[in-house]
């Protein structure tokens, strides 16, 4: 199939790379007392198949917000709309807002699968790890001897005894376990695409490298695109051939992860990295960003970050910037970005590695 690869910035520029899903306009509202809370805003993106794209921002940015988006799964009452399409490989994009339910629910496991945040509690605590696994064969209709063969397979490529895993409880199992028992669940059906909304946060800082290692070690035998979000710049960065910061509910910067970490073009990409002293700093020692996080219910006018900015103006404080090119797949939004590099220096210094 051919279709036009449009750009971050919901431009016409082509790409060769080959689009999987493809997010347009995409916001969500929620109508609250205080006021109309937009926690998603109007944020295009491309995902490449195959590529493993990395998510990043901090707290309250949005990031699960767009994991649920990709998958039509906002909470009620929360209102998404703009376009999601999945391309498949071969035939007609699939429209994902506009799918009837069941539809819906097969296309989450069979196509996109998703690893929500905090689903390590999601976990039925009466239920053996192999009864999950046979509840969601059984629910899709899908042959039981095959999946679970599947399965077995899908654990011992995690490197976990695959008899051992099956039979356990989910309270006998370590957080690591149990988090790699999620990924063989969430891969069982054979989805396309697997999104990881924050993957590892429970996890001590070596099981989410061994993690996030064994996946990337998987990913080309299962063919799968991978989207990890996480606050932790750190931990992805060492994984992502993409990054997209996400700052107040959109994204900032995109590009290939090399660009976007050894070429930062947005201030508060700039400010993430800075804010990490080096790349295997743990989270714990990070130093915060200066100033308040955005309020979802007051956005400010122009740019989003002209606030906490160290380069505003009036200019940003009343034009929203659009993306523009910094280089080849490397677009930005911020109307100085050329700027940025002198005006938020990273002094790593000595400690970068
Ligand atoms: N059910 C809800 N109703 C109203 N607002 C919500 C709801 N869930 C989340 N929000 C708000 O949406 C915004 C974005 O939240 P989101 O959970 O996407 O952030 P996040 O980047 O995933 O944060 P974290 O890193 O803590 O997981 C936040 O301001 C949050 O308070
Ligand atoms: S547009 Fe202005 S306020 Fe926004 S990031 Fe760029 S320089 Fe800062
Ligand atoms: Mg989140």
């Amino acid at each position: 199939m051919s279709h036009q690869a449009v750009s971050a910035s919901g431009t016409d520029s082509r790409t060769p790379e080959d689009p999987i899903i493809t997010i347009r306009n995409a916001s969500v509202r929620f109508e609250m007392d205080k006021g109309s809370s937009t926690v998603l805003n109007d944020v295009n993106l491309d995902i490449y198949r195959g590529e493993t794209l990395g998510v990043v921002g901090e707290s309250g940015s949005g990031k699960s917000m767009f994991a649920d988006a990709l998958l039509d799964a906002v909470v009620d009452p929360g209102i998404l709309t703009g376009e999601i399409r999945y391309h498949p490989e071969h035939g007609d994009p699939v429209d994902v807002l506009g799918l009837k339910p069941w539809e819906l629910r097969e296309l989450r496991w069979e196509t996109i699968s998703m690893v929500f945040q905090g689903a390590m509690s999601a976990f039925n605590p009466t239920m053996s790890i192999g009864e999950h696994f046979e509840e969601t064969l059984e629910a899709h209709g899908w042959d039981r001897g095959e999946g679970m063969e599947r399965a077995r397979q899908l654990f011992t490529d995690l490197h976990l005894d695959p008899e051992r895993m099956l039979r356990s409880f989910p309270h006998e199992l370590s957080g690591g376990q149990k988090q790699r028992a999620l990924i063989a669940l969430s891969l069982i059906l054979e989805p396309e695409v697997l999104v990881m909304d924050e993957p590892t946060a429970a996890l001590d800082l070596l099981m989410q490298r061994s993690i996030l290692n064994l996946l990337y070690d998987i990913k080309d035998k299962y063919d799968l695109t991978l989207v990890f979000i996480s606050h932790d710049l750190p931990i992805i960065s060492g994984f992502a051939d993409r990054l997209a910061v996400m700052y107040a509910f959109e994204f900032a910067e995109i590009g290939r992860a090399n660009d976007v970490l050894g070429n930062a073009s947005h201030p508060y990409t700039r400010a993430l990295l800075k804010s990490t002293p080096n790349l295997e700093t743990p989270l714990s020692e990070m130093r915060p960003i200066e100033g308040e996080s955005p309020d979802p219910v007051n956005h400010p006018d122009g740019c989003s970050y002209h606030p906490r900015c160290p380069l505003a103006d009036e200019r940003c404080a009343q034009d929203d910037p659009a993306f523009r090119p910094v280089e080849e797949g490397h677009e930005v939004r911020c109307h100085y970005w050329d700027e940025a590099a002198d005006a938020v220096p990273l002094d790593f210094g000595g400690d970068e590695q």
